[in-house]
């Protein structure tokens, strides 16, 4: 099957799905998301993406238009819909349409709800190449931990490291690593698993979350405290976290090896947990 989209109570194919140009998503970019895997056709962590998104809304004072059980049996149905038992869910609500272009807020807005479900093919796990990733410096807004539409500095940098050759940027703010352009960054030193604190810098990945977990749960040493460049330079293994790509290995940093460039023990450990956990989690919630 092909992607679906559900726009304001309307299915429909995501080509065919229009909104008005005055609707402030497309006028300031005011609007908040969220990109959830499917497995086996059920939401993975759902109510950790659910607790996040309801952050959001409160960051940008726009009160949900759905309740949480609301958005769950939305995203069921449209998982439905699909067809598709391994997929993605990208939620996106705007502040909806208003009469001129205006910074102040609408008094009543009328929130524009969109949901696509598509296939994901990174998430079938068929080919895991290491990335190619240059450090950056991170100029993102100091609001990162809300997962807004506005993601223009994203792609900025992100189309920076394609330019030089590489497939993504880890970013750097005031000499400590924050995160990748659309994912968070685990670095492994002596056996010793590291990922930069939850601030107002990143986001609060689920993906982070859940491995933090896990590693936890497993005996692995691993720091969420703030890393340094120059840790980074001389990491054994460098891996990003995010719904779409799980845990994933780094092979090269700035054109230079990391390790002997391919994916590495630690990666394979925190990869074969996530796995695990994966099958569990659908069994628990099945
Ligand atoms: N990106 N950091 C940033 C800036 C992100 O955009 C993302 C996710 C993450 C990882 O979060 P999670 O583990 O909850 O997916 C970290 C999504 C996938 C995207 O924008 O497509």
């Amino acid at each position: 099957m092909t992607a679906i989209a559900y726009l304001n109570g309307t299915w429909q194919s995501p080509e065919d799905a229009r909104v008005s140009v005055l609707d402030r998503g497309f006028m300031f970019g005011d609007g908040i998301y969220e990109v959830i895997p499917v497995y086996s056709g059920r939401p993975f962590a759902l109510a950790r993406h659910l607790v996040r998104l309801n952050n959001s809304f409160n960051e940008i004072r726009l009160a949900s238009p759905l309740s949480d059980a609301e958005w769950s049996s939305l995203m069921l149905e449209g998982v439905a819909r699909s067809g598709e038992s391994t997929a993605s869910i990208y939620v996106q609500i705007t502040r909806g349409v208003a009469p001129k272009r205006d910074f102040k807020y609408p008094e009543v807005p009328v929130p524009t709800v969109l949901m696509i479900v598509a296939p994901s093919p990174l998430l079938e796990r068929t080919r895991i190449d290491p990335l190619d990733v240059v450090t950056l410096e991170d100029f993102r807004w100091a609001r990162g931990h809300i997962k807004t539409t506005s993601l223009i500095a994203a792609g900025m940098l992100r189309n920076e490291a394609i330019a030089r050759g590489a497939d993504d940027a880890i970013l750097i703010k005031n000499g400590k690593v924050t995160e990748a352009t659309a994912s968070n960054v685990l670095i492994a030193r002596n056996g010793v698993l590291a990922t930069p604190p939850k601030s107002n810098h990143v986001l609060h990945g689920i993906t982070r979350d859940v491995v933090v977990a896990l590693a936890r749960e497993h005996g692995l040493a691993i720091e969420e405290r703030e890393i340094d460049v120059a840790e980074l330079e001389t990491a054994d293994e460098i891996m990003i976290t995010s719904s779409t790509h799980e845990v994933w290995p780094v092979g090269s940093l700035n054109g230079k090896p990391v390790g002997n460039g391919a994916a590495g023990v630690m990666w394979r450990q925190l990869d074969g947990l996530f796995q695990d956990f994966k099958r569990g989690d659908q069994a628990a919630s099945a």
